[in-house]
């Protein structure tokens, strides 16, 4: 009977390696995060740049499952409906937030209208419009890539150990 040879060289480790990981990027493939208006955060634009908001998120594909973040301090977070987004109406929110670090995750698609609860500061431009799509299997090419990284490097260790 052959025996079986099982030892490992740094090849095969490589190509096991990325196994796993084309694996988990494939079932990790939904809920992105994002921080509104990147390191900016979440406050009044600049009087000569007030549309910031929505330059920003239209430079994205959200999709159901996906969550924004938005980080700001002495202000609030507001969901409202179309009209009271355009009047920076205030007074019925369908989601209101003002812990400094509101996580917002999209549970269907469609559009989502945000304003900021401040006193004068949606007026101010401080407001922002969110079109979520219908998930796109085909898209898997914006896969979350991040959160694979540690789970790799732990299944590398692991492997090497068995290995050694
Ligand atoms: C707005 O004004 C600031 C300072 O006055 C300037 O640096 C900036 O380029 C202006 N932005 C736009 C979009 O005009
Ligand atoms: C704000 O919206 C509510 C209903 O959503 C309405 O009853 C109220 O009159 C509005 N306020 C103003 C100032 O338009």
């Amino acid at each position: 009977m052959a025996s079986f040879n099982f030892s490992l060289n740094s090849t095969t480790l490589l190509v096991l390696l990325l196994a796993f990981f084309s694996c988990l990027q494939i079932s990790i493939v939904a809920s992105h995060e994002f921080q509104v208006g990147d390191l900016k955060g979440w406050v009044v634009p600049p009087s000569n740049d007030t549309d910031i908001y929505n330059i920003w998120a239209s430079n994205f594909r959200f999709q159901i499952g996906d969550s924004i973040i938005f980080k700001y301090k002495k202000d609030s977070v507001m969901e409202v409906g179309k009209e009271n987004y355009n009047d920076c109406n205030a007074t019925q929110p369908t989601f209101f937030s003002n812990n400094g670090d509101t996580e917002f995750k999209f549970g269907h698609s469609g559009t989502f209208y945000f304003i900021s609860g401040a006193s004068g500061h949606c007026e101010k431009g401080q407001k922002m419009i969110v079109r979520v799509m219908i998930q796109d299997l085909h898209s898997k090419s914006s896969a979350y890539h991040v959160p694979v990284f540690p789970i790799g490097v732990f299944v590398f260790a692991f492997v090497v150990s068995y290995v050694i």
